[in-house]
């Protein structure tokens, strides 16, 4: 288990021991006793069965968290008991205005980036602030650290709620245009630039349209919020009434590509569906912030049935954990409650909640010919985890002989530990690109 160096090949590294993972044909694809081999670029370069028993540790592919506001990690937990728009003038734009310091900015930053790294996140899609500056300061520190990332300078010309925190409409482009030609200049390998409108409520009409031709132009990612809570569909009704439905104010003004991804998505019609399908844009499902925040409650299988893209977001601060495993399970309690509600709902499997997290999540961010699996020719982003961590949070009874458990349901019996009752202390490594993340050198 774990790296071995390699000499007369052009592989760095052979990792043997058991994958997880996900293809488009199977949600969970066991490869025991495999050696995989990783070379000098962190690419996996082939798969090969060896005989070697491994009892309950094993790799999976990295998580990818398709929505996060790293600007809100210093007061998570606080959306329990306000509906979004109210959170959002209560809580979400005091503390963001704060981020114009780069002291405060540093620090929670780089405490976003640990902790999530450190609980499987391999890949990150985040919102940040307004500011361009300490924006900067994220994609720093997720190369810095080793973290894969798209980072987004929020963008918002009108804000009613809180008028201290908006730009005017010539700053914003202005600075969104500053943010992606030096986040483009760092080099960053792991880390790029995504276009940030924050919602269609907090933008005007020539912003969005700046914004859509500023993704076009540079075939650069694009994320916001759609259809999340009923008052901010409401809203975005009487804000624009020449559109015909949520989607369609983002289709109007260009933002919607195969690189675009729309956080919550709760409340969209069979057509808006067909609008996300025809135009590639995915869905970042974030349940733990959607039960929170009382916001509604996605139906993933309705989702799938249209061959929308969709991944697993946190969306810390309205959701409570900054961990994917967290997500995965409020992912599968969402659907659960559909299906008491009407029990003709398709339920989703913990397999394909699974695949949510990882091949999912990179399908949803257009970044599946570069990581999500262990395919030949991607990214070795992969945690190794252990269930049975001594003191850890997964007691499992030992008494039977393993080889017998390992033949017959060891495997599914291992994820649904770690899906139910996992936590950090089950991933003892993280690697992203080939690199050894976690656990942390002394100078990340
Ligand atoms: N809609 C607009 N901004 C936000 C935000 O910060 N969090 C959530 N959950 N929804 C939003
Ligand atoms: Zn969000």
């Amino acid at each position: 288990m774990g790296p071995s160096s390699d000499t007369g090949t052009s592989l760095k590294s052979v990792f043997w021991g058991t994958f997880v993972h996900s293809t488009c044909n199977e949600a969970v694809q066991v490869l025991e006793d495999t050696a995989v081999g990783v070379d000098h670029e962190g690419k996996v370069r082939g798969l090969l069965c060896i005989d070697v028993y491994t009892s309950f540790i094993f790799f999976m592919p990295g998580m990818v968290d398709a929505h996060i506001h790293a600007s809100q990690y210093s007061f998570t937990g606080t959306a329990l008991d306000l509906p979004l728009l109210e959170w959002l003038n209560t809580y979400t734009f005091p503390v963001e205005a704060q981020f114009e310091d780069p002291e405060f900015a540093k620090k929670i930053y780089s405490q976003v980036v640990r902790r999530t790294l450190r609980n499987g996140t391999t890949t990150a899609c985040y919102f940040a602030t307004i500011y361009t500056e300490t924006t900067l300061l994220l994609a720093e520190i997720a190369d810095r650290v080793g973290q894969r990332a798209l980072v987004g300078k929020v963008c918002m010309d009108r804000n009613d709620g809180a008028s201290y925190y908006k730009e005017s409409t010539e700053e914003s482009m202005r600075e969104t245009d500053k943010f992606i030609t030096q986040l483009l200049g760092k080099g960053y390998p792991l880390v790029s630039p995504i276009i940030t409108p924050r919602f269609a409520p907090s933008c005007t009409s020539p912003l969005l349209e700046f914004l859509g031709k500023t993704a076009k132009n540079n075939d650069i990612h694009v994320q916001s919020h759609i259809s999340e809570n009923r008052d901010e569909v409401n809203l975005v009704q009487q804000l624009f009434p020449d559109c015909k439905s949520y989607t369609d104010v983002y289709l109007k003004h260009g933002l919607l590509s195969r690189k675009t991804v729309m956080a919550h998505a709760c409340y969209l019609s069979d057509k808006e569906l067909e609008i996300f399908h025809k135009t590639g844009a995915s869905i970042a499902h974030c349940p733990n912030s959607n039960i929170s925040l009382c916001s509604g409650m996605l139906d993933v299988s309705r989702v799938m049935k249209h061959k929308v893209k969709i991944g697993l977001g946190t969306d810390v601060a309205g959701g409570y954990a900054p961990s994917m495993l967290d997500a995965i399970r409020r992912a599968i309690d969402t659907s659960k409650a559909l299906t008491i509600l009407d029990p003709k709902h398709q339920t989703l499997t913990f397999q394909e909640v699974f695949r949510l997290a990882t091949l999912g999540g990179s399908q949803a961010l257009s970044l599946d010919d570069q990581i999500g699996n262990f395919a030949v020719g991607k990214n070795f982003d992969a945690l190794l985890v252990n269930v049975s961590v001594p003191d850890g949070p997964i007691d499992i009874c030992n008494e039977e002989d393993p080889k017998v458990r390992v033949q017959s349901y060891i495997w599914f019996d291992a994820l649904k530990h770690l899906f139910s009752s996992g936590d950090d202390r089950n991933i003892v490594e993280v690697y992203v690109a080939g690199r050894r993340v976690v656990p942390f050198d002394n100078t990340s």
